[in-house]
């Protein structure tokens, strides 16, 4: 259908001599990127951070110079992450009070990266990687097993709070594909029973070790180097005889 409106819009213009710029429809993602009141998040709801995180945050602020201080908007935004669980709407308005900032330009940020959680969040947010690596190593089995496993789509929360999951783009961890991140820790070289080993550990509140599944300790081969493994060859190698 929609392709079919495009078609006869291209046709239209091109009989009518007409040049448009392009469009194309916007992404769907599970991140909220606009705002409305509701009970659990509206401006009247009180924020602030808690004595620490005030000291953090003034450790944070004391990193940039005067003139600079809104480069710590990230970090704390982030700060009022952890603490909440999540970005309510009242945290962003602290963030722009503490940088002296319109709150416009809070927003900005807090939702064009969606490493900020715009809705209550799980205890353990599970975010999934299907960008290609992940995806030719099997992503798809992984995802449909935290679905299945926790009875959630993308983008749900579960009822008693515990789980979120998410589906992402590169988490920057493609040779150890496939793999998730749960909170702040990566778990690489996944297969579906590690998948779920991982989530009935979760589930029981006991944290599985992160990194790699299947016995690297890193992103090292498995077994021998299968590059780089000898003497590197001088400059001007197979050039001159001589060398
Ligand atoms: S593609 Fe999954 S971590 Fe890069």
């Amino acid at each position: 259908m929609l392709t079919t409106a495009r078609t006869l819009g291209t046709c239209l213009r091109r009989a009518l001599g007409v040049r448009c710029l392009q469009t194309a429809p916007a992404l769907q993602h599970e991140a909220v990127f606009n705002h409305r009141d509701t009970p659990e998040d509206n401006p009247d709801i009180p924020f602030d951070f808690t004595p620490e995180n005030h000291k953090r945050a003034e450790a944070i602020l004391a990193i940039y110079p005067e003139g600079h201080k809104r480069a710590a908007m990230i970090p704390l935004l982030d700060l009022a992450q952890r603490q909440h669980g999540w970005l309510p709407i009242s945290a962003m308005h602290k963030v722009a009070e503490i940088l002296d900032l319109p709150r416009m330009r809070v927003y900005e940020v807090a939702t064009f990266y969606t490493m900020f959680m715009r809705k209550p969040t799980g205890k353990y947010h599970l975010q999934v990687c299907t960008t290609t690596p992940c995806w030719l190593r099997g992503s798809d089995e992984i995802l449909e097993t935290c679905k299945a496993k926790l009875n959630l789509e993308v983008g749900e929360t579960s009822s008693d709070g515990m789980f979120t999951i998410s589906e992402v783009e590169c988490l920057g961890a493609c040779v150890n594909a496939p793999m998730i991140q749960v909170n702040d820790d990566y778990y690489e070289d996944l297969t579906v029973q590690d998948t779920e080993q991982i989530l009935n550990d979760l589930k029981n509140n006991k944290k599985p070790k992160p990194g790699p599944r299947n016995g690297r300790f890193a992103a090292e081969p498995i077994g021998e180097p299968t590059s780089l493994a000898g003497e590197p060859p001088g400059p001007g190698f197979g050039v001159r005889a001589d060398l």
